[in-house]
């Protein structure tokens, strides 16, 4: 009998969307290294190594700098359901999908949510979210960095100092843009913050880097419980409402992070291995060279897709260097054009969520994938694909447009 399940083989794929993207070679190698126990002296010893490498990336001296298992959103809930009691103010800006996803999951944690949204495409003025904080005097502000619904990213610099203002806490979700712009956790006045692998990290989903200051700490330890199985003698617990899940209960985290290691979860040990090589790619790069080559490329995209005829998304003075969204052109069949790209090419590229959906695609050019061979290549397949379905695109005006943004980039260099 022929065999139903046969041996995987997933056929290459070039992954120039949104996220996932393709995985650095070697981090893939990491995840293949030999499992090791979670008390093994070498395994804490990584976990450490994750500890320090993920405070370079987020550019910060957080001591609570570590890895929640699951893909981006278990960090955002990691934080929001240890942050926010029942009943606490959250305060969400919206610009895109994301925000409504953190109001969504601060109701679940029980918070009274207060909403306020511009139009997908554009970000917030700082004036127009502190105007928000006074009316609303939330206990926390809970905001996205750069949507990937809408490919914009909101400017952060002045919204910690915002917040201390008016004696609330700041979380960001940095899915997207950690690793692709920068992302400056203490100069900024962040106090939470969490990621994803999958983007510009170069790694895989499942696993989310998270950082949290004292101010942080000093919340959620009102609300310490410890499962009664591992108590330690003596334990006293918080005198704050417990956290409603236990899986992303930071305390417990904390404790499993520290030297104590309180047992907790199992921690997902292939994912240690990709989140640590995915930092130290990073950093071994360096930050400032990690951010322009994404720089670079969304030039060169930005450039070629101009040079097609077609119209970016979006406010540009605003707009994210890791992914790019474009109008679809009148009268083209966007899923038609997406579908010829994976069949006759192997790229994956985007479309977008609720009002943006069958209106742009979405371009991605995040860490493993952002080089010059992929973005002209891109170009290269859209323009056959739009030219196929009667869109007047000039043959190779696209490419050479990128080229020349990346043949003046190398020579002043
Ligand atoms: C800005 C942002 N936040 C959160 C998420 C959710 O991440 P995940 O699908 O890894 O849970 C994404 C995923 O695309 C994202 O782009």
């Amino acid at each position: 009998m022929p065999d139903p399940y046969e041996e995987l083989n997933p056929a290459p794929r070039l992954l120039m969307g949104p996220g996932p993207i393709n995985a650095d070679p070697r981090v893939l190698r990491a995840m293949s290294m030999p499992l090791l126990g979670q008390f093994d002296p070498q395994f804490t010893r990584y976990m450490n190594d994750v500890m320090a490498l993920l405070r370079d990336l987020y550019q910060t001296r957080n001591h609570w700098t570590l890895l929640v298992n699951g893909t981006a959103r278990a960090g955002i809930e990691a934080c929001l359901v240890s942050l926010i009691a029942p009943g606490d103010r959250v305060l969400v800006p919206i610009f895109g999908r994301f925000g409504h996803l953190l109001a969504e999951i601060a109701r679940r944690c029980r918070a009274e949510v207060q909403t306020i949204e511009t139009e997908w495409g554009q970000v917030f003025p700082p004036e127009q979210i502190e105007d928000a904080v006074r009316r609303h005097r939330p206990a926390l502000v809970a905001v996205v960095h750069g949507d990937t619904s809408t490919t914009m990213a909101q400017p952060l610099a002045e919204i910690g100092a915002i917040c201390r203002r008016h004696d609330a806490l700041l979380y960001v979700d940095a899915t997207a843009t950690l690793g692709g712009m920068d992302v400056s956790v203490d100069s900024w006045q962040i106090d939470a913050i969490s990621a994803g692998l999958q983007k510009c990290l170069s790694g895989p989903p499942g696993s989310a880097p998270i950082t949290f200051n004292e101010r942080v700490v000093a919340t959620v330890a009102r609300r310490k419980h410890v499962e009664a199985g591992i108590q330690p003698d003596g334990f006293v617990p918080g005198n704050g409402p417990i956290i409603q899940s236990n899986y992303f209960d930071l305390p417990m985290l904390m404790d499993y992070w520290s030297p104590a290691r309180l047992n907790h979860h199992t921690e997902a040990t292939s994912m240690l291995y990709a989140a640590r090589e995915c930092a130290r790619i990073v950093l071994h790069e360096g930050l400032s060279a990690c951010f322009a080559r994404h720089q670079l490329a969304s030039a060169a995209l930005t450039a070629g897709l101009t040079a097609m005829g077609l119209s970016l998304f979006g406010d540009q003075d605003h707009k994210m260097p890791n992914v790019t969204g474009v109008q679809i052109p009148q009268g083209v069949d966007g899923e038609a054009v997406r579908r010829s790209l994976l069949e006759d090419f192997g790229i994956e590229i985007g479309t977008s969520f609720g009002p943006l959906r069958g209106r742009i695609w979405r371009i991605g050019t995040m860490g493993y994938n952002c080089r010059k061979q992929n973005v002209l290549v891109c170009l290269a397949a859209l323009e056959a694909a739009l030219r196929q379905r009667g869109f007047a695109a000039k043959s190779g005006a696209a490419v050479d447009a990128a080229l020349a943004v990346y043949q003046r980039a190398e020579q002043s260099h």
